[in-house]
């Protein structure tokens, strides 16, 4: 564990160890299950009242691997309870912030997000508690937070601590990931550690203005990865070449190029409206991430206007297989799957979609059924029950899931 300090007076007269604002997404819950699990008595507090329900009935609102059995055990004990109401805010000595902080239709950022959704809570704020800013924020926003609590007459500490984990690996990598935490005293920076200390021997000490860069540094950095071997890919598929081939021959026992990604749709909640958050932070001045964007998100437009020199699209159904924004996942934000969509349904004959995960849109077709109707297949998502499909139908294979090339 971290070097953790005395609880403070006033840290003995809350009833909660933490709660969890923004507790019912899919990174505040599975982190509320994980301090829960280790013990701590936690609070989500969400203003989704069907999510909150689905919590304090034991059912998980999303998938979320491996956090079932915790999940359970812990709202089964008590040491879990999401609540409407943000009175339960007082009640406890961490209050931890994970509201959603997405760019709007125009690829702004909401600096005032964080603020706007703590003034809502502001009334139930106490002494002795400590703010733990957990969202991916726009630079300076820990700083804009800071002001706000110093006119409230409360005496609070405000952290700055990042999530990093990915969907789809939260219950493990909450453990195992080092905690970057941030905070301007140095009672605060303790107080942070000690509470990260809870889920990990391996913290990482930075200033608020360092750890709100680090981790955009850390999203876009993926982000313009993916890009670079996104146009890796289509330089190769012009020339009738196989990516895949190329990226196993040069990163096979050549380490200096080993996290060279596959080609494929790089999307979701996070990627894209960070790279747009560090890009107006920078005053738009950010080559490197607006081209990243142009490639990504071009890559569905790349595909279809590839597909249609080979096939009379017009006259032909499509099969879009994978609707998740990855692969294992049921979560649809910011699904490139959407976009292929909506251009196929303009280009093609018939568009038929079909997941084996999501729930949530009603238009998706039993995949026996989309396969069976359809005269073309596009594998847009890595789900693993794809690995084993067989048909006689062309198979559009970007991600190389069936292991016969990406080449389109
Ligand atoms: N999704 C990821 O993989 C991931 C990974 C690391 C960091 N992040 C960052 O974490 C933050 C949350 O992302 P998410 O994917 O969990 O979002 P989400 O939309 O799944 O969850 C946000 C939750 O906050 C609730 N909420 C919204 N406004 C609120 C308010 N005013 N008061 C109380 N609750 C409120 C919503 O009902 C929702 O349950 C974002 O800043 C994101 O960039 C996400």
């Amino acid at each position: 564990m971290a070097a953790s300090q005395p609880p403070s007076a006033s840290s003995r007269e809350f009833e909660r160890d933490l709660v969890v604002i923004g507790g019912c997404g899919h990174v505040g819950l599975p982190l509320a299950i994980a301090f829960a699990d280790r013990g701590a008595n936690v609070a989500i507090y969400d203003v989704s009242e069907s999510a909150v329900e689905s919590v304090n009935a034991g059912k998980l609102p999303f998938d979320e691997p491996g956090a079932a059995p915790l999940f359970e055990r812990a709202v089964a004990t008590g040491r879990l309870h999401a609540s409407t109401d943000p009175a339960i805010v007082g009640t406890a000595e961490n209050v931890v912030v994970v509201i959603g902080t997405p760019v709007d239709e125009h690829l702004n950022p909401n600096q005032t997000a964080i603020p706007k959704a703590l003034s809502g809570c502001a009334p139930f704020l106490r002494d002795g508690q400590m703010l733990v800013l957990r969202s991916t924020v726009f630079p300076g926003v820990t700083a804009l937070v800071e002001k706000m609590i110093a006119t409230l007459g409360v005496e609070i500490e405000v952290a700055f601590c990042p999530e990093r984990i990915a969907e789809g690996k939260a219950m493990t990598e909450l453990f195992e990931l080092p905690q970057i935490v941030s905070a301007r005293s140095p009672r605060g920076l303790g107080r942070a550690s000690a509470l990260f200390g809870r889920l990990t021997d391996s913290i990482v000490e930075l200033t608020p203005e360092e750890a709100e860069l680090a981790k955009l540094f850390t999203n876009v950095w993926r982000y313009i990865k993916f890009a670079a071997a996104n146009q890796f890919y289509m330089m190769a598929n012009d020339r009738g070449l196989d990516f895949e081939r190329i990226r196993t021959g040069l990163t096979t026992d050549y380490p200096r190029a080993a996290d060279m990604p596959g080609a494929g749709f790089a999307a979701g909640p996070c990627l894209f409206k960070d790279t747009m958050q560090l890009a107006a932070f920078n005053n738009n001045n950010f080559t490197l991430g607006h081209t990243a964007m142009t490639i990504n998100e071009g890559l569905p437009l790349y595909l279809v206007h590839r597909l249609e020199q080979k096939f009379d699209l017009a006259s032909m159904t499509v099969g879009i297989l994978g609707m998740a924004f990855k692969g294992g996942s049921d979560d649809i934000r910011s699904s490139l799957s959407y976009k292929l969509k909506r251009v196929l349904e303009f280009k093609a004959d018939g568009v038929l979609c079909a997941d084996p995960y999501v729930k949530v849109d009603e238009n998706l077709l039993p995949q026996d059924e989309v396969i069976a109707r359809s005269d073309l297949l596009i594998i847009a998502t890595p789900h693993p029950q794809y690995r084993g499909l067989v048909t006689d139908k062309p198979v559009a294979d970007i991600w190389n899931v069936l292991g016969g090339g990406v080449r389109v």
